[in-house]
Order: structure tokens, then sequence, then C-alpha cells
């Protein structure tokens, strides 16, 4: 929601360094040759989970569901990202209570959009308030803690007011990082850039991959929490004080993001993020409970859940130490996605972006078109999950159908974006496995009237139920449009999914 992200160091200096790791596009191997893979690690996945949407919370039951879907998708801990509100503390303490129950790990991840750096000692206390309950994440015996930015921060202060031993993982610049004063560290920029906090540019292009490179290299030795996030894509116009209006390319990322993290194998990984449907890279459900900081605009009718059925053989396989996942696929699935318009379509007289007169101190608004919207691909992205080879079948529109062979594994395609129902199926010896429509179709008109270069994910075997925003996640839904916007449009009626054996 109000994070600014950021970069960590010059383009300039990177480009000399990217030349590791290669990535397949497609990762799929027979069953029998897969078998180095059943070692178990010291790996650890994390979350980061937007405390500040959630104040609206009345009891550590509204945190059950985040817990138990978490932990299903393999999840060992969310970060809790929190801020300054007068509700962080009550939220804590009903998120520690039901992470307890669910068997579910939380750590505190301080914000320093919010916390400043001389209030060390406020965050080791708030450290010292929460390490001893039975959901601490504990490494090494202690209790972990970490942030988003923070340079600068006195951890000296920290330590001393935690009052105990901590493992401190901070997100700070790998140029600031004095690597004595900390345990780990973690990397937040998991999407390709500028070097400068926006999308790539003409010569100046940093891949997640350089900042993998930058961060191990400053580490030397101590763990990495590398960052996998599977979009990013935000739109506040001048309806909110925290205007900003950019989108980073991701398009197959979800699944390049995964094969990269296993061929790296760092010791933690963080899912940027769970729940925040402001910069549209959220894996949670949208029945997540929540307050609308005004991202409903892009959000509603926008699930995300298939990402996390993506993700799962991934998270498995890295825990285990494969770099193959394909034995961790336990169930023939599609998991596809892609942004509801293409790009050249024309919403400007209509954008919550376009009048208003924005605050713009961020230097991180701009009218019409996100900032970098250029950058990203028209195109139908599907990754296919499958226990045997088949034969996947995409149509996007009328104009374009492909075919494809798809192997045993976990193995990703597209085709260029066409207006109108998206069909996918799967057959396998003369059967059809999967077949189904997508409950939204791809449009040439403006959603809501904005420009929305959020994605929508679906699978087959489709959801039996809608995951849906609740009455509260949509209340500034229409604040600032110039145009109708129904919600929650999506019904399960139209999709002919079928699974059979
Ligand atoms: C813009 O936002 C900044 C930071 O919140 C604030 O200091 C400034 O007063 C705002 N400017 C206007 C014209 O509202
Ligand atoms: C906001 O500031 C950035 C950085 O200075 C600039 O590139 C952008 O054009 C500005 N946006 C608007 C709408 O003027």
């Amino acid at each position: 929601m109000l994070h600014g992200v950021r970069s960590f160091a010059s383009a300039g200096l990177l480009a000399t360094l990217a030349v590791a790791f290669p990535v397949p596009f497609s990762t799929s191997t027979t069953a029998a040759t897969s078998s180095s893979t059943s070692a178990s690690t010291d790996r650890l996945v994390f979350c980061h989970f937007m405390v500040g949407l959630v104040g609206d919370r009345q009891s550590s039951s509204d945190w059950d569901d985040d817990m138990i879907n978490a932990k299903a998708l393999g999840i060992d801990a969310f970060a809790l990202n929190i801020g300054t509100d007068d509700f962080t503390n009550t939220q804590l303490g009903y998120a520690y209570e039901s992470a307890a129950s669910a068997g579910m790990s939380l750590f505190i991840s301080f914000d320093f959009n919010w916390f400043a750096t001389d209030q060390g000692s406020t965050v080791g206390s708030i450290v010292a308030n929460y390490a001893g309950h039975a959901a601490q994440l504990k490494v090494d015996g202690k209790p972990f803690v970490s942030s988003f930015d923070g340079d600068g921060v006195n951890i000296e202060a920290i330590r001393s007011a935690a009052g105990q031993d901590i493992f401190f993982a901070p997100n700070f610049h790998t140029e600031d990082i004095d690597f004595d004063t900390v345990d780990a560290a973690f990397n937040w920029m998991a999407w390709p850039s500028n070097g400068d906090n926006f999308a790539p540019a003409a010569g100046r292009h940093v891949s997640v991959t350089d900042g993998d490179i930058s961060y191990l290299s400053s580490l030397s030795g101590k763990p990495y929490i590398a960052p996998m996030s599977p979009w990013f894509s935000t739109h506040y116009g001048a309806e909110v004080s925290y205007s900003k209006n950019w989108v980073f390319p991701a398009d197959m990322l979800p699944f390049h993001r995964w094969q990269e993290i296993l061929t790296l194998g760092p010791r933690f990984v963080e899912v940027i993020t769970w729940n925040d449907y402001g910069e549209s890279h959220y894996i949670g459900p949208l029945s997540s409970p929540h307050t609308d900081d005004g991202a409903s605009k892009w959000v509603m009718d926008m699930p995300h859940d298939g990402w996390r059925d993506m993700m799962k053989p991934f998270i498995a396989a890295y825990k285990a130490g494969a770099t193959d996942p394909s034995e961790y696929v336990t169930d023939d699935q599609l998991v596809y996605w892609y942004r509801p318009t293409p790009k050249t379509v024309d919403c400007d007289s209509t954008d919550t972006t376009m009048s208003g007169g924005a605050n713009n101190s961020t230097g991180q608004f701009f009218e019409g078109k996100p900032n970098g919207w250029n950058q990203l691909a028209d195109e139908v992205f599907v990754v296919a999950l499958l226990k045997s080879a088949a034969t996947v079948v995409v149509q996007s529109g009328s104009n374009y159908q492909q075919t494809f062979q798809a192997p045993a594994g976990i193995s990703a395609y597209s085709v260029p974006m066409g207006i109108g129902q998206q069909k996918f199926s799967v057959t396998r010896g003369g059967q059809t496995v999967l077949s189904g429509t997508s409950l939204k179709e791809i449009t040439d008109t403006c959603p809501c009237g904005i420009y929305n270069f959020n994605a929508y994910v679906g699978t087959l075997p489709a959801p039996t139920t809608l995951d849906q925003l609740q009455p509260e996640g949509l209340s500034q839904l229409t604040a600032g449009l110039k145009t109708s916007c129904p919600a929650n449009t999506l019904s399960v009626g139209t999709s002919t999914a079928t699974a059979s054996g």
C-alpha cells in the first residue's frame, strides 16, 4: 500500500555482474531421473503481510483463514509489516494468537516509512513484547526481526531494548549494510527495474538476479532473504493523498522467478506479498478481511489465488533442496493470467489519474497510463502443472489459438492477447483432462473507466466458489471514478470446467 519501493545499486555497477543463473523456460524431467531431492534443508519461506490494511479485524479468528491458507501453501512465517497505527498492537496480539493455534510462525517487519531511524529502542521494545510468544519465528534460537528499509537505524539500540539475542535480517541497501551488525539481509527488489525504482528503460535494465548477485556478494556467506513477487501495478490518483502510478514488468515473472530461486538455493525466500492489493502483488485471497485504501478499483474481480497453486510445488521443491519441481506436482492443473485489456486501449477521458492535481512530492505520480506500461506484453500467460505429458490448447479471443506439447512437470507458455473469451484445455491420449472458459473476458474498453494493469489469475480445474472482495474491501471502489463500476461481477455459472481422471 504505502510502500515506496527502492533500488539497491546503480545499473552500471550491476551490469558487469549479470552473467549467472541462466533460466530455462521449461523445467521437466522424467520422474525416474529426479531422485536426489528428498534431503530436507533449513530453508524457510516467508510472506510479507501488510498489518496496516487489517485494522478492522475484530478477533484472532479473523486471522485464521490467512494462517491456514499460508501454512497449506508451505509458507513458514508471515513477515508482519507494521507501521505506527494505533491498532497495530491489537492486531499483532490477534495474529500471534491465531498463528499459534494454526501452527504458523510470525515475525515483525518494521516499516521505516513510518518508524524513524532514531527509534531503535522503540523497535527493540516491540520485539521484546512478542519474542516470547509461541508463534514467534526463531532462527538459531533467536527471535527473527526484519524491516522494510531502515538503513541507518541504531541497531545497538534495537538489540539492547529487545533484551535478548535477536536474528536481525533487515532490508537495507547492500552498500549501506555493516555486515558485522546484521545476521542476514532482505532484498525488496523483486521486479526488473531501471535501477531507480521504475520500469527498465533503454540501456538501464537491472534484473532481479542482478540484485541477488549484489546481495550475496555483500553478505559474503551470511543468509540472504531472496525476494519473489508475481506482479507490480499501482494506480492511485488524486482521490488519495499517496498518489502513485507505475508498473514494473512482470509477465512470466511468477514462473521464472521460482525457477531462479530453485537454481540459486538461498537460505530464505520472502514472497512479496500476501495482501498488498494496492501494488497488485497479493497472492492471498480477495476475501481476506481488509480495509480499502483505494485499491479496489483495480483489485475487484481480479483474484490471484491461482498463483498460490502454481507456487506450491516450487515451494516444496525449494524446501527439499531440489532444482526441479516436477516430482512435487500432485495434480494436473493449468494456471493462467492476463491483464483485462490490451495496453493500447485509451482511457484518458475517464481515468482517475487524469485530473484533480495529485500531489507528486514522491515523484511517483504520473498521469494516464502507468509509468512503464509499454514494458508489458499483451499476452496470455499459462503455466501447466502436469503429472505426465499432455497437449495444452489456449484460445485467446477468436484470433489466437495455439497448441503446445507440454512435458510432465511445470512448463510455461504464452499466446498473444485476443479480445473476447479465454479458453483453455488439456488433453492426453485423446481424452479431455481439463477444459474451460475463463470467468473474465479480455475487452477493449476501460474497466471502471480506468487503466487497470493488474492481472486476472484463473485455474483449471476452476474453483467452485468465487473469491471476492468483501464490503470493507470495496468501500472506496467508486472514489474518484468517472464511470459506473458494478462490484463483484464474475459468476461461476459461465465456467464449463471439467476434470476427469
Ligand atoms: C504533498 O505531500 C507532501 C508529503 O505528504 C506534503 O508535505 C505536502 O504539503 C503536500 N503538498 C500539497 C500541495 O498538498
Ligand atoms: C512526478 O515527478 C516525477 C519525478 O520528478 C516526474 O517524472 C513525473 O513526470 C511527475 N508527474 C507529473 C504528473 O508531473
